[in-house]
């Protein structure tokens, strides 16, 4: 298939299957969807529709049945263990509903991490600016316990980051968060896409976080039910109370 140099991210005809026979269960039905770089996407749709799933198997974090995803121009499908665990440290970010913090170490720390793994340097400096852009300068000596929880998911998009990764999964990243904390990491994540020209791709079922993002692409049963662009958060609400409506 075509890859158009613009696109972080694109799903060709991605499935992926759990279990055979009768208890089988088809997480993701042929998905198809492009990420153009820069682009912020919000994922939506019913509990068990596959957004975690989706969100999966784009990242690298979990291998689809059939169908092929490729990442900054490289294709996952084929590639060992190895080469997909290196291209998921240095290529993706990925922020969860739960921080995923180590407890045990500094906010610093915790950001300084992903590059460690990778056996890279890591400059202090870098590892500051990182935490200044979230907000969290005067943060960096803290560790999670001592955070916020707004503060908390702030430290790990910092660390999600830091490599400069192709693009940005958050999965429900405001999910534990109350509305004025979660504002302020939606903000940051716009800002991100806007300013660093981020590709953002992020699972929510927030009809006012959706609307922050360029689209909202909408899941149902595993396959893609259409999406809206620049929609507000009503007309987004109105969409997802529609498709709840939907028959299995
Ligand atoms: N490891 C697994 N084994 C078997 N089935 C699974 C597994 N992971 C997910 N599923 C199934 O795949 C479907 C999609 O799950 P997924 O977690 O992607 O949904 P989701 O849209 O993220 O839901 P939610 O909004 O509740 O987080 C569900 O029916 C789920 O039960
Ligand atoms: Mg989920």
């Amino acid at each position: 298939m075509s890859q158009r140099n613009g696109d972080a991210v694109v799903l060709h005809r991605v499935s992926r299957r759990y279990g055979s026979g009768d208890g089988a269960v088809s997480a993701l039905d042929e998905v198809s969807l492009t990420f153009p770089r820069g682009s912020f996407t919000a994922v939506m749709g019913p509990s068990g529709s596959g957004k975690s799933t989706l969100l999966q198997c784009a990242a690298g974090l979990d291998r689809p049945t059939s169908g092929s995803v490729t990442v900054g121009g490289t294709e996952l499908t084929g590639l060992g263990e190895r080469r997909l665990t290196l291209l998921r440290r240095e290529r993706v970010g990925f922020v969860f509903q739960a921080f995923n913090l180590l407890p045990a170490l500094t906010a610093e720390q915790n950001v300084a991490l992903p590059l460690r793994l990778a056996g890279r340097r890591v400059p202090r400096a870098r590892i500051r600016e990182a935490l200044h852009q979230v907000g969290l300068g005067d943060r960096a000596r803290h560790r999670p316990a001592e955070l916020s929880g707004g503060q908390q998911q702030r430290v790990a998009l910092a660390r999600a980051l830091i490599t400069r990764p192709d693009v940005l999964f958050a999965d429900e990243p405001t999910g534990a968060l109350d509305s004025r904390t979660g504002h302020e990491v939606l903000t940051l994540l716009r800002g991100m896409a806007d300013r660093e020209g981020q590709t953002v791709v992020m699972v929510t079922h927030d009809p006012v976080a959706a609307s922050r993002a360029d689209r909202v692409v909408f899941l149902v049963d595993g396959r893609v039910h259409g999406e809206l662009a620049g929609a507000g958060a009503d007309a987004v609400a109105a969409r997802m109370t529609g498709l709840e409506a939907v028959p299995c």
